[in-house]
């Protein structure tokens, strides 16, 4: 009864409480005290149930501490989960910021979805077709930051989802050019044909010939059609120290491996 009555007045007093006058009730603030107060209500920053008063249910889909410095803007948190997606490219497969191509689900929609915890759980172990970036926690943590920054930056509503590219995710057999000439070596998520070969000898060739592929043919220099094209026929014409043998290709073979590698869903198109 006295816990009752105790809650009953903190709640009214919530309610009345002039820093709070005409914004919605927070009874987070039951349990929390305030901070950030001049930078908008505690469920703008952390999402959860600003009505609830039992933990768990105030709690649902919260963004807790550590994943919630995107709130602040261009923190060094930020950055550093910035240049790690740049540095390892997941932008080959996934739309963040409204910039890569869609060849798995867009990190911008992701984050309404799911909780951070759930998308580090996700980076920690991940799906069939994803890489696995053996990342530390403190990485983790930066990256899911990103996310969520390039999914607010983006304006992504439940209203404004980008299409999401579907595919078969089980490797296909030795019909097509990749499969039999790369997929010992190399893997690659391809709109057509969904996830190809099954190497790691070789690096993951997804969205090779998109801008969101590291520019790895020379030193800053993105690859085309064309430099595949002299890459194959002599890899250490381009790169004394290349490990991988030319690969011959007939004509028609080529233009299939192009096909498969092209991506035209990509930053927002
Ligand atoms: C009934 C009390 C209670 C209410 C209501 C409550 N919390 Fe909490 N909260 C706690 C306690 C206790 C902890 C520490 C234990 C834990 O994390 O489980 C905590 C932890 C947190 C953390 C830190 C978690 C982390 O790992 O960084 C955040 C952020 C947070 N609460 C935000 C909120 C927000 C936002 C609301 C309102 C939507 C809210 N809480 C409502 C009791 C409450
Ligand atoms: C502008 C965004 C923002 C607002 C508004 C905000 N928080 Fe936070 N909160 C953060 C950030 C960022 C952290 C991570 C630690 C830090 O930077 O202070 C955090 C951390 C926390 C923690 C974890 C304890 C800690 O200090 O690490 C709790 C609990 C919490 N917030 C509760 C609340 C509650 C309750 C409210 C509403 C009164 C609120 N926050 C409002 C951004 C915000
Ligand atoms: C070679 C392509 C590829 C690259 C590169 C890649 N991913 Fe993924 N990712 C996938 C695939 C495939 C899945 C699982 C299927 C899906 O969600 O579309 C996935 C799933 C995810 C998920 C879970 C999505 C969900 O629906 O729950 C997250 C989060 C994620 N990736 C983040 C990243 C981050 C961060 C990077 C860069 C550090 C990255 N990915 C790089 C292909 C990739
Ligand atoms: C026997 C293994 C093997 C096969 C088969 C193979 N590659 Fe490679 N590939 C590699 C290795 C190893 C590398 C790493 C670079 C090096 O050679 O040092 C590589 C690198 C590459 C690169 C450079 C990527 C980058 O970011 O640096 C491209 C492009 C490439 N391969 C395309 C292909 C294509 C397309 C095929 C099929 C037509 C293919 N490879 C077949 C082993 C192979």
């Amino acid at each position: 009864m006295v816990v009752y009555t105790a809650s009953l007045i903190i709640s009214l007093f919530l309610l009345c409480s002039p820093a709070l006058g005409g914004q919605q009730r927070q009874l987070c603030l039951k349990c929390h005290p305030s901070h950030y107060a001049g930078r908008g209500s505690c469920v703008a920053c952390h999402r959860g149930n600003p009505n609830a008063e039992r933990m768990n249910v105030a709690h649902y889909r919260m963004i807790a501490g550590r994943f919630a410095a995107f709130t602040l803007g261009d923190v060094p948190v930020v950055k550093e989960g910035n240049r790690l997606m740049d540095h390892y490219a997941c932008r080959r497969c996934h739309v963040s910021g409204r910039r890569g191509n869609r060849l798995a689900t867009p990190l911008d929609t992701l984050i309404d979805e799911k909780t951070p915890e759930e998308i580090a759980e996700a980076i920690r172990v991940p799906a069939q077709g994803m890489p696995n970036f053996r990342f530390a926690e403190k990485s983790i943590v930066a990256v899911v930051n990103a996310i969520f920054a390039g999914g607010k930056n983006a304006g992504v509503t439940q209203g404004n989802r980008p299409l999401l590219v579907h595919f078969d995710a089980e490797p296909k057999g030795q019909e097509n050019v990749f499969t039999r000439k790369c997929g010992t070596c190399h893997r690659a998520l391809t709109e057509k044909l969904g996830l190809l070969g099954s190497g790691d000898i070789g690096p993951n060739l997804s969205g090779l010939l998109s801008s969101h592929y590291p520019k790895t043919f020379k030193a800053g220099e993105a690859w085309t059609e064309d430099r595949l094209k002299r890459w194959l026929e002599n890899p250490r014409k381009v790169r004394p120290q290349a490990q991988m043998l030319p690969v011959q290709l007939k004509a028609g073979e080529f233009r299939e491996l192009v096909d498969l590698l092209l991506v035209k869903h990509g930053d927002g198109k």
